[in-house]
Protein backbone atom coordinates (compact mmCIF):
# COMPACT_ATOMS: atom_id res chain seq x y z
CA UNK A 1 0.00 0.00 0.00
CA UNK A 2 2.52 2.50 1.28
CA UNK A 3 4.59 1.29 -2.34
CA UNK A 4 1.80 1.90 -4.23
CA UNK A 5 0.55 5.70 -2.53
CA UNK A 6 4.88 6.56 -3.12
CA UNK A 7 3.78 5.61 -6.47
CA UNK A 8 0.75 7.85 -6.87
CA UNK A 9 2.70 10.69 -5.41
CA UNK A 10 5.72 10.13 -7.69
CA UNK A 11 3.04 10.18 -10.58
CA UNK A 12 0.97 13.03 -9.25
CA UNK A 13 4.79 15.05 -9.02
CA UNK A 14 6.11 13.76 -12.62
CA UNK A 15 2.51 15.28 -13.98
CA UNK A 16 3.00 18.56 -12.34
CA UNK A 17 6.57 19.33 -13.12
CA UNK A 18 5.49 18.43 -16.18
CA UNK A 19 2.82 20.75 -16.92
CA UNK A 20 5.06 22.98 -15.39
CA UNK A 21 7.59 22.70 -17.81
CA UNK A 22 5.11 23.14 -20.65
CA UNK A 23 3.66 26.51 -19.21
CA UNK A 24 7.59 27.41 -18.81
CA UNK A 25 8.36 26.77 -22.04
CA UNK A 26 5.26 28.61 -23.58
CA UNK A 27 5.86 31.38 -21.94
CA UNK A 28 9.49 31.33 -23.14
CA UNK A 29 7.75 30.84 -26.43
CA UNK A 30 5.20 34.19 -26.15
CA UNK A 31 8.55 35.98 -24.35
CA UNK A 32 10.71 35.39 -27.15
CA UNK A 33 7.97 35.96 -29.67
CA UNK A 34 7.08 39.28 -28.30
CA UNK A 35 10.87 40.18 -28.24
CA UNK A 36 10.90 38.86 -31.97
CA UNK A 37 8.00 41.17 -33.07
CA UNK A 38 9.25 44.49 -31.38
CA UNK A 39 12.92 43.63 -32.60
CA UNK A 40 11.36 43.05 -36.39
CA UNK A 41 8.87 45.94 -35.81
CA UNK A 42 11.94 48.14 -34.33
CA UNK A 43 14.02 46.35 -37.12
CA UNK A 44 10.81 47.63 -39.37
CA UNK A 45 11.00 51.02 -38.14
CA UNK A 46 14.69 51.78 -38.08
CA UNK A 47 14.51 50.97 -41.93
CA UNK A 48 11.22 52.75 -42.79
CA UNK A 49 13.69 55.74 -41.12
CA UNK A 50 16.94 55.07 -42.27
CA UNK A 51 14.90 54.56 -45.99
CA UNK A 52 13.15 57.90 -45.20
CA UNK A 53 16.60 59.80 -44.39
CA UNK A 54 18.10 58.38 -47.32
CA UNK A 55 15.29 59.53 -49.21
CA UNK A 56 15.62 62.65 -47.64
CA UNK A 57 18.64 63.08 -48.31
CA UNK A 58 18.86 62.05 -51.42
CA UNK A 59 16.36 64.76 -52.63
CA UNK A 60 18.47 67.62 -50.44
CA UNK A 61 21.39 66.50 -52.23
CA UNK A 62 20.26 66.45 -55.68
CA UNK A 63 17.89 69.81 -54.83
CA UNK A 64 21.17 71.24 -53.25
CA UNK A 65 23.87 70.89 -55.95
CA UNK A 66 20.71 70.08 -58.56
CA UNK A 67 23.47 67.32 -60.18
CA UNK A 68 20.70 64.60 -60.48
CA UNK A 69 17.99 64.83 -62.38
CA UNK A 70 16.56 61.27 -61.24
CA UNK A 71 16.19 60.01 -57.39
CA UNK A 72 15.82 56.81 -56.34
CA UNK A 73 13.21 56.18 -53.56
CA UNK A 74 12.69 53.83 -50.28
CA UNK A 75 10.91 51.57 -53.20
CA UNK A 76 13.81 51.80 -55.00
CA UNK A 77 11.87 53.19 -58.11
CA UNK A 78 12.84 56.17 -59.69
CA UNK A 79 11.14 59.65 -60.01
CA UNK A 80 12.46 62.82 -61.84
CA UNK A 81 13.85 65.25 -59.51
CA UNK A 82 12.98 69.07 -60.43
CA UNK A 83 15.74 70.71 -61.90
CA UNK A 84 16.55 74.60 -62.19
CA UNK A 85 17.19 75.72 -65.66
CA UNK A 86 19.73 78.38 -64.12
CA UNK A 87 23.33 78.27 -62.82
CA UNK A 88 25.56 80.83 -61.73
CA UNK A 89 29.31 79.95 -61.71
CA UNK A 90 31.71 82.50 -60.37
CA UNK A 91 34.97 82.54 -59.20
CA UNK A 92 35.93 85.82 -56.40
CA UNK A 93 39.05 85.91 -54.52
CA UNK A 94 37.64 88.47 -52.17
CA UNK A 95 34.05 88.19 -52.60
CA UNK A 96 33.14 91.45 -54.60
CA UNK A 97 32.05 88.70 -57.87
CA UNK A 98 30.76 86.35 -55.27
CA UNK A 99 28.32 89.32 -54.24
CA UNK A 100 26.95 90.17 -57.53
CA UNK A 101 26.68 86.27 -58.32
CA UNK A 102 24.85 85.62 -55.22
CA UNK A 103 21.93 88.88 -56.49
CA UNK A 104 22.06 87.02 -59.98
CA UNK A 105 20.89 83.64 -58.53
CA UNK A 106 18.30 85.27 -56.41
CA UNK A 107 16.78 87.18 -59.22
CA UNK A 108 17.01 83.98 -61.39
CA UNK A 109 15.98 81.32 -58.95
CA UNK A 110 19.31 79.67 -60.13
CA UNK A 111 21.76 77.72 -58.46
CA UNK A 112 25.27 78.24 -57.10
CA UNK A 113 28.82 76.67 -58.43
CA UNK A 114 31.74 78.42 -57.11
CA UNK A 115 34.74 77.56 -58.59
CA UNK A 116 37.31 76.92 -56.07
CA UNK A 117 40.92 76.94 -56.55
CA UNK A 118 42.87 73.61 -55.52
CA UNK A 119 45.31 76.03 -53.88
CA UNK A 120 43.55 79.36 -52.51
CA UNK A 121 45.39 82.45 -53.44
CA UNK A 122 46.76 84.36 -50.97
CA UNK A 123 47.30 87.95 -50.47
CA UNK A 124 50.63 87.55 -51.24
CA UNK A 125 49.41 85.64 -54.26
CA UNK A 126 47.11 88.10 -55.56
CA UNK A 127 49.85 91.56 -55.17
CA UNK A 128 49.44 92.87 -58.93
CA UNK A 129 52.12 95.35 -57.44
CA UNK A 130 54.67 92.70 -57.15
CA UNK A 131 55.68 90.72 -61.18
CA UNK A 132 56.60 87.60 -59.34
CA UNK A 133 53.26 87.34 -58.00
CA UNK A 134 51.22 83.69 -58.28
CA UNK A 135 48.47 86.14 -60.14
CA UNK A 136 51.19 88.12 -62.18
CA UNK A 137 52.81 85.12 -63.30
CA UNK A 138 49.08 83.04 -64.23
CA UNK A 139 48.08 86.41 -66.04
CA UNK A 140 51.29 86.45 -68.14
CA UNK A 141 50.94 82.96 -69.12
CA UNK A 142 47.87 82.40 -71.34
CA UNK A 143 48.37 78.88 -71.07
CA UNK A 144 48.48 78.72 -67.33
CA UNK A 145 45.21 76.24 -65.94
CA UNK A 146 44.90 76.66 -61.98
CA UNK A 147 43.64 73.46 -61.25
CA UNK A 148 39.60 73.51 -60.03
CA UNK A 149 39.19 71.87 -56.36
CA UNK A 150 35.58 72.38 -56.17
CA UNK A 151 33.53 69.45 -57.05
CA UNK A 152 32.59 68.55 -60.83
CA UNK A 153 29.06 69.52 -61.90
CA UNK A 154 26.82 68.13 -63.90
CA UNK A 155 25.60 70.84 -66.36
CA UNK A 156 22.72 68.64 -67.50
CA UNK A 157 19.19 69.98 -67.64
CA UNK A 158 20.99 73.59 -67.45
CA UNK A 159 19.76 76.21 -70.17
CA UNK A 160 21.09 79.60 -69.36
CA UNK A 161 24.46 79.48 -66.99
CA UNK A 162 26.33 82.47 -66.05
CA UNK A 163 30.11 82.94 -65.92
CA UNK A 164 31.35 85.26 -63.13
CA UNK A 165 34.87 86.57 -62.72
CA UNK A 166 37.15 89.35 -61.68
CA UNK A 167 39.02 91.21 -63.57
CA UNK A 168 42.94 90.48 -63.59
CA UNK A 169 45.32 92.53 -65.58
CA UNK A 170 42.37 93.46 -68.28
CA UNK A 171 41.97 89.60 -68.32
CA UNK A 172 39.98 86.37 -66.94
CA UNK A 173 41.73 84.92 -64.08
CA UNK A 174 43.00 81.71 -65.85
CA UNK A 175 40.98 79.68 -63.52
CA UNK A 176 38.31 80.52 -65.56
CA UNK A 177 40.03 78.74 -68.39
CA UNK A 178 40.18 75.83 -66.84
CA UNK A 179 36.57 76.12 -66.30
CA UNK A 180 35.22 76.43 -69.77
CA UNK A 181 37.50 74.05 -71.10
CA UNK A 182 36.60 71.72 -68.31
CA UNK A 183 32.73 71.53 -69.93
CA UNK A 184 30.52 71.07 -72.75
CA UNK A 185 28.18 73.94 -73.23
CA UNK A 186 26.18 72.50 -75.91
CA UNK A 187 22.87 73.83 -75.82
CA UNK A 188 23.36 76.20 -73.63
CA UNK A 189 23.63 80.46 -73.25
CA UNK A 190 26.53 81.36 -71.75
CA UNK A 191 26.30 85.04 -69.93
CA UNK A 192 30.34 86.53 -68.67
CA UNK A 193 29.92 88.94 -65.98
CA UNK A 194 32.71 90.65 -64.33
CA UNK A 195 33.66 92.67 -61.26
CA UNK A 196 36.94 95.14 -61.61
CA UNK A 197 38.22 98.34 -59.68
CA UNK A 198 37.80 100.30 -63.36
CA UNK A 199 38.42 97.72 -66.26
CA UNK A 200 35.56 96.96 -68.49
CA UNK A 201 34.94 93.53 -69.82
CA UNK A 202 37.85 94.17 -72.40
CA UNK A 203 38.39 90.59 -73.94
CA UNK A 204 37.88 88.42 -71.51
CA UNK A 205 33.65 87.19 -72.18
CA UNK A 206 35.75 86.61 -76.20
CA UNK A 207 38.67 84.56 -74.58
CA UNK A 208 35.95 82.47 -72.60
CA UNK A 209 34.01 81.90 -75.76
CA UNK A 210 36.74 80.63 -77.86
CA UNK A 211 38.20 78.37 -74.64
CA UNK A 212 34.98 76.97 -74.31
CA UNK A 213 34.40 76.11 -78.17
CA UNK A 214 30.74 74.90 -76.99
CA UNK A 215 27.83 77.29 -76.41
CA UNK A 216 26.26 80.65 -77.73
CA UNK A 217 28.33 83.29 -75.71
CA UNK A 218 26.40 86.67 -75.18
CA UNK A 219 28.49 89.69 -74.66
CA UNK A 220 30.21 89.95 -71.22
CA UNK A 221 28.66 92.59 -68.55
CA UNK A 222 31.08 94.55 -66.43
CA UNK A 223 29.87 95.47 -62.54
CA UNK A 224 31.37 97.83 -59.83
CA UNK A 225 31.54 96.74 -56.26
CA UNK A 226 28.10 96.20 -54.65
CA UNK A 227 26.25 97.28 -57.31
CA UNK A 228 22.48 97.41 -56.25
CA UNK A 229 19.65 94.72 -57.05
CA UNK A 230 17.94 96.54 -59.36
CA UNK A 231 21.02 97.55 -61.58
CA UNK A 232 21.76 93.94 -61.39
CA UNK A 233 17.84 93.25 -62.14
CA UNK A 234 17.42 95.68 -65.15
CA UNK A 235 20.69 93.79 -66.50
CA UNK A 236 18.68 90.65 -66.39
CA UNK A 237 15.84 92.10 -67.85
CA UNK A 238 17.86 93.47 -70.65
CA UNK A 239 18.82 90.30 -71.93
CA UNK A 240 15.40 88.73 -72.68
C1 LIG B 1 45.72 90.12 -59.55
C2 LIG B 1 44.70 91.18 -59.73
C3 LIG B 1 44.67 91.91 -60.90
C4 LIG B 1 43.69 92.90 -61.06
N1 LIG B 1 43.68 93.59 -62.24
C5 LIG B 1 42.71 94.52 -62.43
C6 LIG B 1 42.63 95.23 -63.66
O1 LIG B 1 43.37 94.99 -64.59
N2 LIG B 1 41.68 96.20 -63.78
C7 LIG B 1 40.81 96.49 -62.75
O2 LIG B 1 39.98 97.38 -62.92
N3 LIG B 1 40.86 95.81 -61.58
C8 LIG B 1 41.78 94.85 -61.38
N4 LIG B 1 41.83 94.16 -60.21
C9 LIG B 1 40.81 94.43 -59.20
C10 LIG B 1 39.70 93.40 -59.25
O3 LIG B 1 39.23 93.17 -60.57
C11 LIG B 1 38.48 93.84 -58.41
O4 LIG B 1 38.88 94.18 -57.12
C12 LIG B 1 37.43 92.74 -58.39
O5 LIG B 1 36.17 93.32 -58.11
C13 LIG B 1 37.73 91.70 -57.36
O6 LIG B 1 36.73 90.70 -57.42
P1 LIG B 1 36.66 89.52 -56.35
O7 LIG B 1 36.50 90.17 -54.99
O8 LIG B 1 35.45 88.77 -56.72
O9 LIG B 1 37.91 88.73 -56.44
C14 LIG B 1 42.77 93.18 -60.03
C15 LIG B 1 42.83 92.44 -58.86
C16 LIG B 1 43.77 91.46 -58.70
C17 LIG B 1 43.81 90.67 -57.43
Amino acid sequence: MKRTLAMLTAGILALGLAACGKSDNSDTKATSQAATTATTKATEAETEKSSEATTENAGSEAKASEETTENTTSEGTTTAVPHKEVLVVYFSATGTTKDVAEKIAAIEDADLYEIVPAEPYSDDDLNWNDSESRSTKEQNDSSARPKIGSDVISLEGYTKVYVGYPIWWGEEPRILDTFVESYNFDGMTMIPFCTSASSGVGRSDKNLEKHAGSGTWLDGKRFGAGPSEDTVRSWIEGLK
